[in-house]
């Protein structure tokens, strides 16, 4: 680390698909119920991309929103990370796709760590920022999950959407990302799993016609549980290395995975629920795309404001976890990107 260099967030942008689907869709689909869905998860819909929309393009548009209200060129960007574990590809990255698409010049890569994926990649691109290593390093957060479901099991299609979110983060004088958690049990991993389509089990005909190329949960109320505990753990971790207290916290970024969790980590932390931020009734669980686009639908609609600690924590396949403590840094934009 280079002292007294810090790395602060300049901006936030996010894109969404067009595709509004209800949770009365799944009803025609699988034996389930609006009631059911948005009392166990707190989801009333989420959006699916449609023709021509896939993870990169829906990178570079909510990366766009954000170099606009940072107002940065991309071509001032020195490193771009795109977090995802629904590529539009297997080779190359989609950060190579983006990179072209914003006219970039600098290093791309994609980062999979599914949920964490964006607590991942703030982490690290905060590590190049403060090294010195990079001046400014866009973050994004991007699923099409909605194209590795299957929409006969009841127990996960109805949890996911698809979107982006994208940060870019900047030299600052005072520390704006103040320090993050990240953590992995790769002992868990068949837990939450697409397991075919890679090298241990090639995407064939057979493989298709069982469904394996879609995601596959095991044990939904282990992963809830663990989700919490972990999820809270990684924040206190954050907030006792930093000196601070949770009633410092002003805003709660959470992972979208389930109101309930959500909800149940901010108890645990003794956070009042009025300031925990949940987006999840209008997106779904959009894994590493989710805490970006709560950001910047949190910062546009004025519940951010320059000054405030926020904290944020996700979980999920792996079973990787973590969070980022950040001090708010940017104004309520104004640019209507
Ligand atoms: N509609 C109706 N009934 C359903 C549905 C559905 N969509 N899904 C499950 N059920 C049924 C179950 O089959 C079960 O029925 P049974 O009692 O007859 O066996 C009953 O509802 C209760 O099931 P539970 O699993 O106990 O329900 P729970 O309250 O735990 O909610 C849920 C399930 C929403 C999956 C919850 O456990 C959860 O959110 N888990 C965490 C998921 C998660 O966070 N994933 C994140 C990572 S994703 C990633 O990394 C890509």
């Amino acid at each position: 680390m280079t002292p007294g260099r810090h790395a602060r967030i300049a901006a936030v942008g996010s894109a969404l698909p067009r595709r509004v689907v209800p949770n009365r869709y799944f009803e025609s689909l699988v034996e389930t119920s609006d009631q059911w869905i948005v009392e166990r998860t707190g989801i009333h819909a989420r959006r699916f991309a449609g023709a021509g929309e896939t993870t990169a393009s829906l990178s570079t548009e909510a990366a766009r929103r954000a170099l606009a209200s940072a107002g940065t060129a991309p071509e001032a960007v020195d490193l771009l990370i795109v977090a995802t574990c629904t590529p539009d590809r297997p080779l190359p990255s989609t950060a190579a796709f983006v990179q072209a698409r914003l006219g970039m010049s600098c290093p791309a890569f994609d980062l999979n760590a599914a949920c964490a994926g964006f607590v991942y990649g703030i982490s690290v691109g905060t590590s190049q920022v403060t090294a010195g290593a990079a001046d400014r390093v866009l973050v994004v957060g991007a699923e099409v999950l909605s194209r590795v479901l299957n929409m006969t099991d009841r127990t996960t299609c109805v949890l996911f959407g698809d979107g982006a979110g994208a940060a870019l983060l900047e030299p600052g004088e005072d520390a704006g990302v103040i320090d993050s958690v990240l953590a992995m049990d790769g002992a868990q991993a068949e837990l939450l799993t697409i397991p075919a389509g890679g090298s241990e089990e090639p995407t064939t005909a057979e493989s298709l016609a069982k469904l394996r190329n879609t995601i596959h949960m095991r044990d939904g109320q282990a992963v809830f549980k663990q989700a919490v505990v972990a999820m809270a753990a990684a924040a206190t971790e954050l907030l006792d290395k930093a000196g601070l207290q949770p009633s410092d916290v002003d805003t709660v970024v959470a992972h979208q995975a389930n109101a309930r969790i959500i909800l149940a980590v901010g108890k645990r932390l003794g956070i009042d629920p009025s300031k925990v931020f949940l987006d999840i009734a209008e997106v779904g669980n959009t894994s590493a795309a989710s805490i970006p686009i709560a950001l910047d639908r949190a910062w546009r609609s004025g519940r951010l404001s320059r000054g405030d600690l926020v904290l944020t924590a996700a979980f999920g396949a792996g079973l990787a976890w973590g969070a980022n403590l950040i001090r708010w840094t940017a104004d309520v934009p104004n640019d209507h990107a």
